[in-house]
């Protein structure tokens, strides 16, 4: 998968360079380009915010720098289809693992990152005209700017790729996977640490019991944790 990634802080993604995400993009199945949108912009100072259109608070991100940096790499589009671009914004549909798993599909993604009070409307406006475009939250809460998310996303997204996590089958008992319910607690040795034991039964032997186990935890967290995750059937009259 292709990921271009725009954004005035290009630092932020040296993050991606480690643990799993990191061997993924040395082994080329993450091809990740991050751009600095300042290279686009071309007075001294490399200004890529203004003043609010009518007043108010806080900065604005101009559209010219945004037009020549994402036209620029749609110009270099070569994964042989239409890329889709992601403005993270609070303002967004709400990433899930169902959208993680959507957009894993895809060939080639750009995220625009987003800083100030956000980006002039007209750049969305362009390049929804001419493609595709999403507008996507990781959440109900505010983030300084789209960095942090659009990490959040690729790891997400990259994880799901073939051959990106060795064992694919620890990806399907994970939270919010397959049946939508969060994940039981995990145990590992010594079997008593600092008087707390494993669970006797994961140390039985007994798969049957062990898996039934594991599908109670699961669906008591759920309820505890969640309740709007319970399938139907689960959920107390
Ligand atoms: N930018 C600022 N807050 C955000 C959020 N919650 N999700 C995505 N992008 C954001």
């Amino acid at each position: 998968m292709r990921i271009d990634v725009v954004s005035i802080f290009p630092g932020y993604f040296d993050a991606l360079e480690l643990s799993l995400l990191g061997k993924a993009k040395s082994r080329g199945l993450i091809d990740l380009r991050v751009h600095d949108l300042r290279e686009a912009a071309h007075d001294k100072h490399r200004t890529v915010d203004d003043t609010p259109a009518g007043g108010g608070a806080g900065m604005v991100m101009k559209p010219e720098p945004w037009g020549e940096m994402l036209d620029g790499i749609l110009a270099d589009e070569d994964s042989g289809t239409e890329p889709l671009i992601i403005f993270p914004s609070p303002a967004g549909d709400v990433f899930t693992q169902r959208m993680a798993r959507e957009l894993a599909e895809e060939r080639h993604l750009v995220f625009g990152c987003g800083r100030y009070e956000g980006i002039d409307q007209r750049v969305f406006d362009e390049y929804a005209e001419r493609g595709r475009v999403r507008l996507v939250s990781i959440g109900d809460y505010v983030l300084n700017g789209g960095e942090v998310a659009t990490i959040a996303m690729i790891e997400a997204i990259g994880r799901l790729l073939p051959g990106v996590v060795g064992n694919p089958e620890s990806l399907v008992e994970e939270s919010h996977e397959e049946d939508g319910l969060l994940e039981y607690p995990s145990y590992t040795k010594p079997a008593e640490w600092r008087g707390r034991e494993v669970p006797p039964v994961l140390l039985s032997g007994n798969h049957a019991a062990v898996e039934r186990w594991r599908r109670e935890q699961r669906v008591e967290r759920t309820r505890r944790v969640r309740p709007e995750l319970l399938p139907e059937e689960l959920r107390e009259a």
